[in-house]
């Protein structure tokens, strides 16, 4: 048994004292100081340079302020900071990461848009890169008939039917994706050559 003494309530009144502070339900507990714990938000992306944009104001009813959004600390009070020198652009070549989903292939086909043009000089990049990854089952005029693509089996030809028609954004999206027991190939060619091989496999689609 606990014994009734000064010690001891003073123990159980300052416990549940402080167990009252708790955060529960809607209450979201008290805080000492909380300044100490929320900082002052900054507007991470903006770049505001009016320099009034800057002030903290306090003549708000309740005394809170409002928040900075541009900052006086930085240079032209941008609270974002200049890209270091040689910093690389994330979309340098306006090639954004490829989101469409793998089973969203004839989507592909109608919104993408190869951003590369037909030349002579792409096509030739184009067919050497066909040589080194798509050659050995697609075969060189692209009928299946690659020394793998013999044994593999159910290697279609670029020219007939359906693959025929099929349009460079879904060729893209099955040299990124792959279809059926085509395996993905974006692990070995880049955006830019999906792009090159794309045109090149569409010179194949339409031979004779
Ligand atoms: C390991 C063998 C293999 C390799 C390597 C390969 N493919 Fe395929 N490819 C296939 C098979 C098998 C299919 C048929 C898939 C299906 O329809 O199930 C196919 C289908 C295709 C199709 C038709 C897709 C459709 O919608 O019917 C295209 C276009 C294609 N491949 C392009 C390429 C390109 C470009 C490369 C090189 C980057 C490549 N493939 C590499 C085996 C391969």
């Amino acid at each position: 048994m606990l014994k009734v003494n000064f010690h001891n309530i003073l123990l159980i009144v300052l416990g549940t004292s402080l167990w009252a502070c708790k955060a529960k339900n809607d209450f979201q507990g008290l805080e000492y100081a909380p300044n100490m714990y929320h900082s002052v938000p900054y507007e991470g992306l903006s770049q505001i340079t009016d320099e009034n944009e800057g002030k903290w104001l306090s003549n708000r009813e309740d005394g809170l302020g409002e928040y900075y959004n541009s900052n006086p600390n930085n240079s032209n009070n941008m609270n974002m900071r200049e890209p270091v020198p040689n910093t690389v652009k994330r979309n340098e070549n306006g090639y954004l990461p490829y989101r469409i989903h793998k089973d969203s292939a004839e989507y592909a086909g109608r919104v993408l848009v190869n951003p590369l043009d037909s030349t002579a000089e792409l096509l030739a990049e184009g067919k050497i890169l066909f040589g080194v990854y798509c050659i050995t089952c697609h075969g060189e005029t692209g009928q299946g008939d690659g020394l793998v693509g013999k044994v593999f089996m159910g290697v279609p030809p670029y020219n007939l039917g359906r693959v025929k028609e099929l349009p460079g954004g879904q060729i893209f999206h099955t040299i990124t994706h792959g279809r059926g027991r085509m395996m993905s190939h974006a692990s070995q060619v880049t955006v830019e050559e999906r792009w090159k091989i794309t045109r090149y496999v569409q010179v194949l689609q339409n031979q004779n």
